[in-house]
């Protein structure tokens, strides 16, 4: 039991509840889920009352003091508070909330002196290997074209702020065409496969195109690559969570897979 690594989450939404409830079935021979944080209290109590071993609930700094890895499942807000204490609390994380990490540059040039870790989950998408392998060439250039459903888009302050009432749209309409930072702005609970891309690729150039479609289904995402050695494409139709549909499932499996490749002995994939 004490040789157990302990494991915090922040943000018991989508993606924390299923990844809590991971740990506790999958994991618990190497891990205990030992607190659980959330700004909305209610949604830690419900998680927490799905556990067979309930975690306590706790602030993100009680988190810090006691764990020795914390998965950010909450925001950007709460991805950015981790950081800044990372290096003082030396204690490892896994980022979901991807979008903080590009403003973070100094604090990851930082993290290997301090032996800290950070894991970024491939999240929605696939590929995420081969273009960090191709960053080690030259990449010249990538493009991301992300399209979701119009409920993918609610409370969308980008979309409210240009009147764009997504009820209203009937066909496929592009509604962003910038880099990764504008994109991450505009769009910060949509578009941290953007900023994933933007990591994988060591700040590579990349066109961000996002358009909503009422006629599919599933969050879709198509990528393609021009390295000097390599074309890739990657097309992935991800089904929503049906708890937040601006999160695709495939993003929550990622999680668990990391964590997998985190704690056993045989991992397939970099
Ligand atoms: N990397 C990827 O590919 C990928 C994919 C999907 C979602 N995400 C990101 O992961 C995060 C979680 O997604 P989700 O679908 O589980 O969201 P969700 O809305 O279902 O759950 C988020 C939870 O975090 C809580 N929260 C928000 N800010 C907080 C804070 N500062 N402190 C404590 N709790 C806080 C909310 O109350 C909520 O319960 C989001 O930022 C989302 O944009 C990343």
């Amino acid at each position: 039991m004490n040789n157990k690594i302990k494991i915090g989450i922040v943000g018991c939404g989508a993606i924390g509840s299923e990844v809590s409830i991971f740990i506790e079935k999958e994991l618990k021979d190497k891990a205990i889920l030992w607190g659980v944080c959330d700004k909305d209290i209610k949604k830690a109590e419900n998680l927490v009352s799905r556990l067979k071993t309930p975690p306590r609930i706790c602030e993100i700094d009680g988190l810090l003091k006691n764990v020795d890895l914390i998965i950010e499942c909450a925001s950007i807000e709460a991805a950015n508070y981790l950081l800044t204490r990372t290096l003082i609390f030396k204690k490892d994380l896994i980022i979901l909330s991807v979008g903080a990490l590009i403003g973070a540059k100094k604090i990851l040039e930082k993290i290997e002196k301090y032996n800290v870790k950070i894991y970024v989950p491939s999240g929605a998408i696939c590929g995420v290997d081969g273009i960090g392998a191709l960053s080690l060439g030259k990449i010249k250039k990538i493009t991301l074209v992300s399209s979701k459903p119009p409920t993918g888009f609610a409370q969308n302050k980008y979309l409210e702020k240009n009147n764009i009432d997504v009820t209203n749209i009937k066909k496929e309409t592009t509604i962003f065409k910038g880099n990764v930072k504008q994109a991450i702005k505009c769009f910060p609970q949509n578009i941290n496969v953007a900023a994933t891309l933007s990591l994988a690729s060591l700040y590579s150039n990349i066109d961000v195109y996002i358009k909503i479609n009422p006629k599919i289904k599933r969050n879709i995402h198509f990528i393609t690559v021009q390295s000097d050695t390599t074309r890739l494409t990657v097309s992935v139709e991800n089904i929503p969570s049906k708890i937040n549909p601006k999160t695709s499932n495939l993003a929550i499996l990622s999680v668990k897979y990391l964590l997998k490749k985190i704690f056993f002995s045989f991992c397939v994939g970099s």
